[in-house]
């Protein structure tokens, strides 16, 4: 499952707060959805964090974003750890400062043998980025660039595509996030902002999700073949 968790700086708005204080109870939210996919049995959660655009943010809600994000790969590592959740950092490391790279570094050392669930926290993160570092990989490589090599080089090849991507906020759009990954997955837009995300709107969307049919590229006869049950 992936989600672009959209929606923290209207939340504050509507309480008459910094955007900030929106960002500190998306945190909340993150913690509190990473337990409940958890006890779900999600085997990868995906989450939009900060994009290669957000850098266009005034540089103090950008600052603020970062130490946030610090805060997240230190204080709440134990948490993460003590449920078998394995972190994973991934975006474009360069441009990040040495407090985020040494937390990212961290948080994924502590947690790589974890196999409850992986998490996937993207930051400095942006789709075009992941296709052409994956083919600029190959290129250096001499390797083919076919759409099972580009698979393998991508940043985030250790998981499969998501089967559902979900973005809150009430946008219907992707905002170059898994642009290579989501080429067959379920979306789902919800108007609810991310800090109000809870456990009734995640298993709304599941259960959204429940009611697809995934076809990919048959017929619905032969689908309804294929998976009897279903
Ligand atoms: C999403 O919330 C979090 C990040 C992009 C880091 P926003 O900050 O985009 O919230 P809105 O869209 O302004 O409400
Ligand atoms: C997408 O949200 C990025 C994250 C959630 C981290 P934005 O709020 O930045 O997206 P746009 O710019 O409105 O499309
Ligand atoms: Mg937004």
């Amino acid at each position: 499952m992936a989600i672009v968790m959209d929606g923290n700086g209207r939340w504050a708005k509507q309480r008459y707060m910094p955007r900030l204080f929106g960002h500190r109870q998306g945190i909340a939210s993150l913690k509190r959805c990473v337990k409940a996919c958890v006890n779900r049995n999600i085997k990868a959660l995906t989450v939009f964090a900060f994009s290669s655009e957000n850098w266009n943010r005034p540089a103090e809600e950008v600052s603020g974003l970062m130490d946030l994000l610090v805060k997240l790969m230190r204080s709440e590592l134990p948490e993460l750890h003590e449920q078998g959740v394995r972190v994973c950092i991934v975006g474009e490391r360069e441009g990040l400062s040495d407090a985020v790279r040494a937390s990212a570094t961290e948080a994924e050392n502590v947690t790589s043998n974890n196999t409850r669930m992986v998490l996937n926290v993207c930051i400095n993160y942006g789709g075009r980025w992941d296709i052409a570092q994956a083919a600029a990989r190959l290129a250096a490589e001499n390797l083919a660039i076919t759409p099972d090599s580009l698979q393998g080089a991508m940043a985030l090849s250790h998981v499969p595509d998501p089967d559902l991507l979900i973005r809150t906020g009430g946008e219907q759009r992707i905002s170059n996030f898994l642009l290579w990954q989501c080429a067959y997955s379920e979306l789902y837009f919800t108007e609810t902002l991310w800090p109000d995300f809870d456990e009734a709107a995640l298993d709304a969307a599941l259960a959204d999700y429940a009611g697809r049919e995934r076809r990919f590229g048959k017929t619905s006869a032969q689908v309804q073949v294929d998976n009897p049950a279903c």
